[in-house]
């Protein structure tokens, strides 16, 4: 396995993994790897003849006042974790070399990043977007995964992708949880025991809202409200949003037929969880 620092050199073999046929799996991440990113590895890996894993904390895509200082991080354990999962090339670029002095462009997908996290973190998508637009024309893969964890993300970069023309394929996984139920995160491991207890409201309120909708409930905003006071009840949780929204659009729904997302992002102390699920009905 190899670990580049260079946007140049990765562009430089990638291309020659592109031209000598092979195809090209990609798994961009901020590492602190968990089993949820090790799920994207090991698919990409099965699929692709190469698989090519970006560790990357971008920092335009953390507002003022958010983590970007303290998000987790521990390259040499990422790197073996990698390894493992049989990783063939690791892409870890300093921030300097991504954002050099004079940087001036920008990504924006809009309407999609209005809503949900893009609401109440102003700017986030635009990093996002921004950094895997680049990370794509660096890499080149045939295919980019992709977890459900970050949905809104997903429908974002589905939508950049098919805007503007990248010629690949956008696989989105299932979120891994923990055995009971909270959905892995880099972020957990910044809870306290008690938070991390706390932390549990969120899979359950999902989980609640889905079996409202099997009871037979289709009034969005009544589950919408159940949830919330589910989420209320515990006191070590701040309600960031919590939404009962069409999986495509990202708007509010008030009736719900069809697929519906149901999706929470939700405070524990300075720490920011968010979950969802889809739920289907026949
Ligand atoms: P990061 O939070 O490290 O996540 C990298 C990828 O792993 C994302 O596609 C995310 O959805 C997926 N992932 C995280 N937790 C997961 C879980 N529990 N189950 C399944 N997949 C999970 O998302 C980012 O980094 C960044 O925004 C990035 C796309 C790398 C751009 O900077």
């Amino acid at each position: 396995m190899q670990t580049i620092l260079e946007p140049s050199a990765v562009q430089r073999l990638c291309e020659s993994f592109r031209s000598g046929g092979k195809t090209i799996g990609f798994v961009p991440t901020m590492g602190f790897l968990h089993e949820g990113h090790l799920s994207l590895m090991r698919t990409a890996r099965a699929e692709n003849a190469v698989l090519v894993v970006s560790i990357f904390v971008n920092p335009t895509q953390f507002g003022r006042g958010e983590d970007f200082d303290s998000y987790p991080r521990d390259l040499q354990g990422d790197l073996i974790q990698i390894e493992r999962a049989g990783g063939d090339l690791v892409f870890a670029p300093p921030a300097e070399v991504m954002y050099p002095e004079g940087f001036r462009s920008f990504v924006e997908v809009t309407e999609l990043t209005d809503v949900l996290c893009g609401a109440s973190r102003p700017g986030h998508f635009r990093g996002v977007a921004t950094v895997v637009t680049k990370l794509l024309n660096l890499i080149r893969p045939h295919r980019a995964y992709f977890g459900q964890k970050d949905y809104q993300q997903s429908v974002v970069i589905r939508r950049l992708v098919a805007d503007l023309n990248f010629d690949l394929k956008v696989v989105v996984l299932p979120t891994i949880r923990e055995p009971d139920g909270l959905a892995m995160s880099s972020r957990n491991a910044r809870l306290t025991p008690e938070q991390r207890r706390a932390a549990l409201v969120l899979y359950r309120s999902l989980r609640h809202s889905e079996e409202r909708v099997r009871e037979g409930e289709r009034n969005a905003k009544a589950i919408c409200d159940e949830m919330r006071g589910m989420i209320e009840a515990e006191p070590l949780a701040r309600i960031d949003y919590v939404a009962l929204c069409d999986p495509e659009t990202l708007k509010p729904i008030d009736w719900m037929e069809g697929s519906t997302l149901a999706a929470l992002a939700v405070r524990f102390g300075s720490t920011r969880l968010i979950d969802n699920i889809l739920i289907s009905l026949p």
